[in-house]
């Protein structure tokens, strides 16, 4: 038995999407469990550059079986857009299966989501608006329609009249909106399901034979740990957990069958929308490594916020996700750097903490403390052995594992699959 989960550790764009594509190399399946067409997950493969929103990064592999779990909420148009895109670039899709389980984004879900944004004003949380917070809303509420009922159109029309029933009187009555044609968002829906039929399957018998098997699954994660719901910066979050544990609702493996979990970081910290980020750099150096970088949203187009690595978010993540190993990316945009901060804890009003704080009034009034580290000149894109990175990058890289108390495994230099080495194989 092989499972191993795969999670963002920070507030998402930690580089998921070149560590999955590298690893399924060795995968026999891929599995997301969470989000939707929110995530961005960017690869740069012999096939080409990739911004894939929904289909696991391990698609480039044929004969990886690549699943959209239960726990996922997508977007038919999205999706077929996403297919569409691989096949111009010939990466085939016969290896891409759909759980019957998972919501459908619906054309009210991204209309709600603007509209809320909008109503927020000030408060606004800087969410995507692909409709995600409100379709994770309807799944709990018990209103949500799936896949599986897309797949029958009795099924769905019914369903679709009772929602939109209500969602119709939501939006005219709160948001002075026109409201919307349930043939119109039917007739396009069934077009859809036709489209996505083929990949429609229960993926459940089909993990779990995979399980039986001993195949190597990877659980794929979206977003980062301090979006999540209950752990993360609420109310600036988003509607899905992005956490280890969810890997397992998320694709209905049982949590005892998961043996590793790699938490991806970013060797610095981003966060695009809004709450607070402790470590975040407004002047001159946040811009260095936002042009250094090209930290912009793959799904937005957002500028992302910039800042030092946080090693007191970094070992809170590290503990409510129960990660094994660390991947470390986009080591290389210090390169050059005379000298690297890592924040090792708060100051807040005066006292000092090693503890992530639950409200976020108080993450606000976090005023970082720093420990300077030397950096390194040399360029370290190419550099294909742990043993031949400059001194300074090792040294970085091991104040990181021991502040998280966690090992890193993996670090990565640069956007490509093959640019990413093993910490002292
Ligand atoms: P990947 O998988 C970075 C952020 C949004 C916003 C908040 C809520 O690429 O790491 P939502 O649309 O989910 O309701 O927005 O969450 N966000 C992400 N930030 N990477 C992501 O995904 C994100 N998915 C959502 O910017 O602040
Ligand atoms: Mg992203």
């Amino acid at each position: 038995m092989s499972v191993l989960a795969l999670v963002g550790g920070q507030w998402g764009d930690e580089g998921k999407g070149k560590v999955i594509d590298s690893l399924a190399a060795n995968a026999d399946m891929v599995v997301r469990y969470a989000g939707g067409d929110n995530a961005g997950h960017t690869t740069v493969n012999p096939h080409g550059t990739f911004r894939l929103h929904l289909i696991p990064s391990g698609i480039f592999y044929p004969e990886v079986t690549c699943i959209i779990g239960n726990g996922v909420v997508v977007n038919p148009a999205v999706l077929m857009r996403e297919i569409s895109e691989l096949r111009e670039h010939s990466v085939g899709t016969h290896n891409l299966l759909v759980s019957d389980r998972a919501h459908l984004i619906m054309p009210y879900h991204t209309l709600l989501d603007s509209l809320e944004e909008d109503r927020r004003g000030r408060g606004a949380i800087g969410t995507t608006q692909r409709g995600i917070g409100p379709a994770f809303v309807d799944k709990v509420a018990r209103i949500g329609i799936r896949v599986g009922d897309l797949m029958d159109s009795a099924v769905f029309r019914a369903r679709l009249e009772l929602v939109m029933e209500q969602k119709n009187a939501l939006l005219t009555s709160l948001y002075g909106h026109p409201g919307m044609s349930v043939d119109e968002v039917f007739n396009q829906y069934i077009e859809f399901a036709e489209q996505m039929r083929p990949h429609v399957v229960d993926s459940l018998p089909i993990i779990h034979q995979a399980l039986k098997r001993g195949d190597r699954i990877m659980l794929e994660g979206a977003q980062g740990a301090l979006l999540d719901t209950d752990f993360g910066t609420y109310p600036y979050v988003t509607s899905s957990s992005p956490l280890a544990g969810n890997a397992t609702l998320g694709s209905g493996i049982g949590p005892t069958q998961i043996e590793r979990v790699i938490g991806v970081f970013k060797a610095y910290a981003t966060r695009v929308g809004s709450g607070p980020m402790p470590t975040e750099l407004k002047g001159e150096m946040g811009d260095f490594i936002r042009e250094k970088a090209r930290e912009y949203g793959a799904t937005t187009g957002r500028p992302r916020r910039c800042g030092w690595f946080d090693a007191i978010a970094g070992m809170y993540s590290v503990r409510i996700n129960g990660m094994t190993e660390v991947a470390l990316t986009h080591l290389d945009i210090f390169d050059g750097f005379e000298s690297i901060k890592i924040c090792t804890g708060y100051r807040i009003d005066g006292a000092f903490t090693t503890e992530f704080p639950a409200q976020i009034e108080r993450v606000e009034r976090c005023e970082p403390v720093y420990e300077e580290l030397p950096g390194w000149q040399e360029c370290t894109e190419e550099i294909s052995e742990y043993s031949q990175l400059p001194v300074n990058a090792r040294k970085y890289v091991d104040t990181i594992s021991n502040l998280l108390d966690c090992r890193v495994s993996l670090v990565s230099m640069g956007p490509k699959r093959e640019q990413m080495i093993e910490v002292n194989p």
